[in-house]
């Protein structure tokens, strides 16, 4: 009792000399009210420290225009919407020529490989894009995508496939080992359309550098290059409006990254085999963060922190909402709560499991004078009281049945897909499902992503203990996830969004 009082007076405290003291302008002060959002809703220490250090810009430097010259590899066994498992190595040369490799596998651990593209072409970068703080835009042509199959079936049956539509790459039965010419300037076919193939990616580009853990020797660079429609049929149309996975410069990668090394070792005659892992079981307790400022696409940047109840199936995000692309300006907060249930494993996504997420609760706090406003403009009913909005003062949208300004109708009912990894530091990674790329919201079973978003870090073991004795370092040992998969079933994890269609309202999208 007496640490939670501590907290509460420290927060209150907080507030009130903020609030009273000339000196705290208008961003001064919706920082101090996030901080109370977040004392308010976190007792445990973990969470909110790791949330601010991110709003409070990590030791993060982003490079514009960005120097992507150099070896760049993927850091873990890949998913993208299909599902297609794969990882890359991207070369960037001094003459703006660069040179890749996507290895393509079977599994969802990247063990067995079924086929490798080489890509070779020319990229140009362009002006800081407008569409995406942070990003700048590139223009990319390509000169040849090649094709090795790794094994006799995935020979077969690709060169068939290739055959049907496309003759010119097929000549003969393919052999596995042997390089095949899907497109070239000169070809004068182009069967890499049959694979949906683009490198569209390249079309959006941020290099970020980090040293990490406070020490001067230890650089990793990123590079971040455009998402991947999640409808395949999309590919070829689709400008990219957020990022994938980030690459890392294969000099300064994170020390712990098996595999980095081997993927930088290999080529399309030895693709990288990454080391095998068990799928660990869904465990959805326990508290959740973003581990950087993400993007989403049409231009939204944003944190998130969920809670998830597993003794009564009931789950809290709080997604903190910015206009910047390194989370320092908030604009808006949303707080949603709501049920959730298991369902089976993915029998589409191999390692994921499925779950649906139901919101009937929901507060919103603008936090700018711009989205305060906006809040303001609407009539009638459709978003707390009409034209009583005021910065950094939460109002409960349930009774209105969510908030039309922000695109967000409750009740409302997600079909998540998730995931559990375990990174180089052994910390548990929750990942849940891509969102639509048209902006829509997963409503209905059919939509269910094929691939995922930027993982959340594990901050707490437990869930919000009104003593204050929350586990401090999310470094409690759990059971590992074999014992889990035998125990089955204590969920644990993260989730999405709600609000989703929402934002696109406010940029202006819909
Ligand atoms: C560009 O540089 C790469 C690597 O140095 C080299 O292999 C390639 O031939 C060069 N291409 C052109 C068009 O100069
Ligand atoms: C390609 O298709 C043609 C006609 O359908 C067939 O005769 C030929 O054997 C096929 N080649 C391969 C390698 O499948
Ligand atoms: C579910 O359990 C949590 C923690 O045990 C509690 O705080 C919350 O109020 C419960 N929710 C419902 C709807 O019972």
């Amino acid at each position: 009792m007496g640490l939670l009082s501590t907290l509460l007076l420290v927060a209150f405290l907080g507030w009130a000399e903020g609030g009273s003291s000339p000196h705290y302008l208008d961003a001064r002060s919706s920082r101090l009210s996030l901080e109370k959002t977040y004392d308010r809703s976190l007792k445990d220490g973990q969470c909110p420290h790791m949330l601010k250090h991110l709003h409070n810009g990590a030791r993060i430097s982003v490079q514009m225009p960005p120097s992507i010259e150099g070896h760049w590899v993927s850091t873990s066994c890949e998913v993208r919407p299909g599902p297609e498992f794969l990882t890359r190595s991207y070369s960037f040369n001094s003459n703006n020529t660069f040179h890749a490799h996507q290895f393509y596998y079977e599994d969802n651990h990247c063990t067995k490989p079924t086929y490798t593209l080489v890509i070779r072409g020319r990229l140009r970068l362009r002006q800081a894009s407008w569409i995406i703080r942070g990003g700048t835009e590139a223009e990319y042509h390509l000169h040849r995508v090649q094709m090795v199959c790794h094994t006799a079936s995935v020979a077969k049956e690709l060169s068939q496939r290739l055959n049907h539509s496309c003759r010119g790459a097929v000549k003969g039965p393919w052999d596995p080992s042997a390089i095949y010419e899907l497109w070239s300037e000169d070809a004068g076919y182009d069967c890499s359309r049959e694979l949906n193939f683009a490198m569209h990616e390249m079309q959006l580009l941020r290099v970020e550098k980090q040293y990490l853990h406070h020490n001067l020797d230890h650089l990793v660079e990123e590079l971040f290059l455009g998402d991947i429609h999640t409808e395949p049929s999309q590919r070829l149309y689709y400008k990219p409006s957020s990022y994938q996975t980030a690459l890392q410069n294969a000099k300064n990668h994170e020390h712990g990254c098996i595999a980095c090394r081997i993927i930088y070792r290999s080529d399309e005659f030895h693709p990288p085999i990454l080391p095998p892992r068990a799928d660990l079981t869904v465990g959805l307790y326990g508290q959740w963060v973003s581990q950087r400022c993400e993007v989403r696409p049409e231009v939204l940047f944003l944190t998130r922190h969920f809670v998830f109840h597993d003794n009564n199936h009931t789950w809290e995000g709080h997604y903190y909402h910015f206009s910047d692309p390194v989370c320092r300006h908030p604009t808006f907060t949303i707080y949603a709560r709501g049920r959730y249930s298991r369902g089976l494993h993915s029998t589409r996504v191999m390692g994921g499991t499925e779950f649906v997420f139901k919101v009937n609760h929901m507060r919103v706090t603008p936090m700018d004078f711009t989205t305060t406003s906006l809040l303001n403009v609407f009539n009638g009913n459709e978003c707390g009281v009409q034209g009583s909005w005021q910065v950094g003062v939460e109002q409960d949208v349930t009774l209105t049945d969510g908030c039309v300004a922000l695109g967000i109708r409750l009740p409302h009912t997600e079909y998540e897909l998730f995931r559990m990894e375990q990174d180089a530091r052994g910390r548990y990674l929750l990942y849940n499902g891509q969102r639509p790329s048209d902006g829509s919201s997963p409503d209905r079973p059919e939509k269910r992503a094929t691939s995922y978003q930027t993982p959340l870090k594990q901050c707490s073991a437990s869930q919000p203990d009104p003593s204050g004795a929350g586990d401090v370092d999310g470094a409690t040992p759990r059971r590992s996830g074999c014992a889990g998969r035998h125990g089955g079933g204590r969920p644990r994890a993260a989730m999405t969004a709600v609000a989703l269609g929402t934002l696109l309202l406010l940029s202006g999208q819909r």
